[in-house]
């Protein structure tokens, strides 16, 4: 039997990883010698949007739909309610198509029915999946992903782009919860950010380049001559930077590539209000098991409170006060752009 496509884009993430060129080593932090503040100090709170969380880590979207993927789902939901992290499901068009996989999804609120869930779609839905998708785990916000790259090189996949910022606008006006637009690895630049605040969404997720690949997870699942695109995309640095220049703080989440502490402080002190990481998780979880997940969460969160200790950033939004310095491409791609 052939083997679902959700379970193929399991297999290739963890196949071919995540490359860390995601521009991070061009962020340094200033180390602070005197920085007056204790570990007992530290809070992690923050704020997407209208939603306030007690992580700023958040669990990516990735799955749902076929059986293998719901005990994914479990053991990811599980660990968001254990850990107080945010969490996606994959998008939900599967069970918009058909109910009988919505259970895959719906795992997600059944084992964690007080935390902060994101329901997840493409840009291809209407007003009316969306707000099946909503309701469907009754999610505290919905994620719209934009996939250009991955549907032009699947051979399957999409050709025609045009009404993608008309069906956003229509549903960011009726959903009941704040809409979320994210990339899947190949970033958003000033010029969209700009095109989506007008059209009134609420949040960005920057999802740059550096990470999973879906380039070259599609060039990976058949044969193909669209190698040369695997490259393609801006870095979550670069990213991240661009959409700060038009969105504020509490609206934008640094992902794609991220996958320790000090990669997630970085993000946090350029001004990212959260981060998103989705195969550091899945990798853990498929790799070492759930108690390794479970110690890896934890290693995340010290190691935040760790570095916000030693930065004297008593919170999410004080990081943002805190010294950096942007060295190499990403300086030089914000000097070109004109990004301060
Ligand atoms: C994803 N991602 C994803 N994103 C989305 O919006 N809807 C989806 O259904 C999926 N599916 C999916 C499956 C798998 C197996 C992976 C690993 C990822 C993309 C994900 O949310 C994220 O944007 C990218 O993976 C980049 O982040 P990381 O993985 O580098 O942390």
């Amino acid at each position: 039997m052939r083997i679902s496509r959700k379970m193929e884009h399991v297999h290739y993430a963890l196949e071919l990883g995540q490359s860390r060129q995601q521009g991070l080593s061009d962020i340094k932090l200033v180390h602070n010698c005197l920085p007056e503040t204790s570990t007992d100090h530290i809070a992690l709170t923050t704020t997407i949007g209208d939603l306030i969380m007690s992580s700023p880590i958040l669990i990516n979207a990735m799955t749902g739909g076929a059986q293998e993927t719901e005990s994914i789902n479990r053991e990811l939901a599980i660990l968001a309610r254990e850990k107080g992290m945010p969490m996606a499901v994959g998008s939900q068009m599967s069970a918009i198509k058909n109910s009988e996989v919505a259970p895959s999804y719906q795992i997600v609120r059944r084992e964690n029915p007080n935390g902060v869930i994101f329901a997840n779609l493409g840009s291809e839905a209407s007003t009316e999946q969306a707000l099946r998708a909503i309701d469907m785990i009754e999610a505290n916000a919905l994620q719209i992903h934009l996939n250009v790259m991955q549907e032009l090189i699947m051979p399957e996949g999409d050709r025609s782009f045009i009404g993608m910022l008309g069906r956003i606008e229509s549903i960011v006006r009726q959903s009941p919860v704040p809409v979320i637009v994210k990339e899947v690895g190949f970033g958003i630049s000033r010029d969209n950010a700009k095109q989506l605040q007008e059209v009134g969404v609420q949040v960005l997720d920057v999802g740059g380049s550096g990470g999973t690949n879906f380039a070259a997870i599609e060039n990976a699942r058949r044969p193909s001559s669209l190698a040369w695109l695997n490259d393609w995309g801006t870095p979550t640095s670069i990213t991240l930077l661009e959409a700060l220049s038009v969105y504020p703080w509490g609206s934008v989440i640094a992902s794609g590539g991220i996958t320790n502490a000090l990669e997630a402080a970085k993000a946090l002190t350029l001004g990212a209000s959260a981060v998103g990481m989705a195969g550091s998780f899945l990798r853990v979880l498929r790799t070492d098991g759930v108690d390794a997940l479970h110690s890896f969460a934890d290693e995340l969160h010290q190691g935040l409170i760790l570095i916000m200790t030693a930065l004297g950033a008593p919170s999410v939004q004080a990081l943002t006060q805190c010294p950096v310095v942007i060295m190499g491409e990403t300086a030089e791609w914000c000097q070109t752009r004109g990004i301060d």
